[in-house]
């Protein structure tokens, strides 16, 4: 049964596409990440049914890093492995992308943005994904003490190597995302996305990045619109087991989670009213918007994926539900970083 997958043809009918920036590149409405639940530690018959799921209803672009797992690595190798079985004559209808400079090995060249880290975490990364290039590669964060130029050098040559076909950038502050924008334009390798964190609580993008994307020609990509699974009914009756919040493995902490419960409720019965489930609303509200190029959404199982896939059924807000939407979410309690 494995291995006579057979990818729907139909797959791209219901999908938005959506152009990346300035470039060349469409991108589906919705992605999907593989930071959670396609580790060592999780089922891989559910981690494959979700890829594939996902595959065959248009999202194609998917999004890795290097250390993704637990452990680290293992969500690529997951990735890697579902590609050799499952995926891998369907290379050309693919997006895929992995990022590197958070800790991975232990040492001095294990982290940040140097080349030498750069391009030896991009040479495992496409081992454990059965890959020969990939289509986006990131800097997953910005590093202060190394000078962006060298940063810059090891992303131009991943391109020019033919290890990756774009570059991209993931949690720069403003200032560091123009100046390296600006290094990789003029050294004929544009950057194509800006990843961050962007949905219905957390809104910092809108002080400047999103100006800045406007100014460059950058595409957008928000990674947890449904912050972490918050933006759902999923927490509104507690902690339930098996969720984010209920793991170890998690990065989402029940003290994150239970102070925003009743403004959750309240974007809850927007939701009720629009006729949507609160993550398929949290997923139209920022569809809304042409600064987002794409959201990145996670997944524990393959009925998210289709749940979430009716957010495309309504995109239209009346300018009464967003000014609601932004009254309640900008009520105290708001999101905390460092529970
Ligand atoms: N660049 C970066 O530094 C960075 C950081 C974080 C994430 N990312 C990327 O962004 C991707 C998405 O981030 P995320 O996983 O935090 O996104 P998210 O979409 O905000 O949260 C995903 C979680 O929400 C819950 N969920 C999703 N659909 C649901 C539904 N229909 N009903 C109930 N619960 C639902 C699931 O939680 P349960 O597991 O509890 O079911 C799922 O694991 C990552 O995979 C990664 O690729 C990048």
């Amino acid at each position: 049964m494995m291995k006579n997958y057979s990818a729907n043809e139909g797959r791209y009918k219901q999908m938005p596409y959506r152009r990346c920036g300035k470039s060349g590149i469409l991108l589906p409405a919705i992605s999907l990440g593989l930071w959670h639940n396609f580790g060592d530690v999780d089922v891989y018959n559910n981690s494959r049914q979700m890829l594939l799921t996902a595959f065959d209803n248009g999202i194609c672009n998917i999004d890795l890093a290097n250390n993704y797992g637990p452990p680290p690595g293992s969500a690529e190798e997951t990735f890697g492995r579902i590609f050799k079985d499952d995926l891998r004559s369907y290379r050309d209808e693919l997006f895929v992308s992995t990022k590197a400079c958070h800790e991975m090995w232990p040492g001095p060249y294990g982290e940040w943005g140097s080349r030498k880290h750069m391009l030896a975490s991009l040479d495992q990364s496409l081992k454990r994904m059965n890959l020969d290039y990939v289509d986006v590669f990131y800097s997953h964060r910005y590093d202060p003490n190394t000078p962006l130029e060298e940063t810059v050098s090891a992303l131009v040559q991943a391109v020019k190597t033919g290890k990756a076909l774009y570059v991209a950038i993931s949690k720069y502050p403003v200032d560091a995302a123009e100046k390296i924008m600006v290094l990789l334009r003029e050294a004929g390798v544009p950057c194509l996305i800006d990843q961050l964190r962007y949905s219905m609580l957390v809104r910092d993008a809108e002080k400047d990045l999103f100006e800045l994307h406007r100014k460059e020609g950058v595409g957008c990509i928000s990674f947890s619109p449904l912050a972490q699974g918050v933006l759902t009914e999923k927490y509104l009756n507690g902690i339930p087991e098996g969720s984010r919040a209920a793991k170890e493995s998690g990065f989402l902490k029940v003290n994150q989670v239970l102070p925003l419960i009743e403004k959750v409720k309240s974007l809850h019965n927007i939701a009720l009213d629009r006729g949507q489930t609160l993550a398929q609303m949290a997923i139209a509200w920022q569809l809304t918007d042409d600064r987002v190029t794409s959201v990145l959404i996670g997944t524990s199982s393959p009925t998210q994926i289709h749940e979430n896939l009716k957010a495309l059924n309504n995109l239209q807000f009346t300018r009464e539900e967003l000014d609601k939407i932004d009254q309640i979410v900008n009520t105290p309690p708001f999101w905390n970083f460092s529970a």
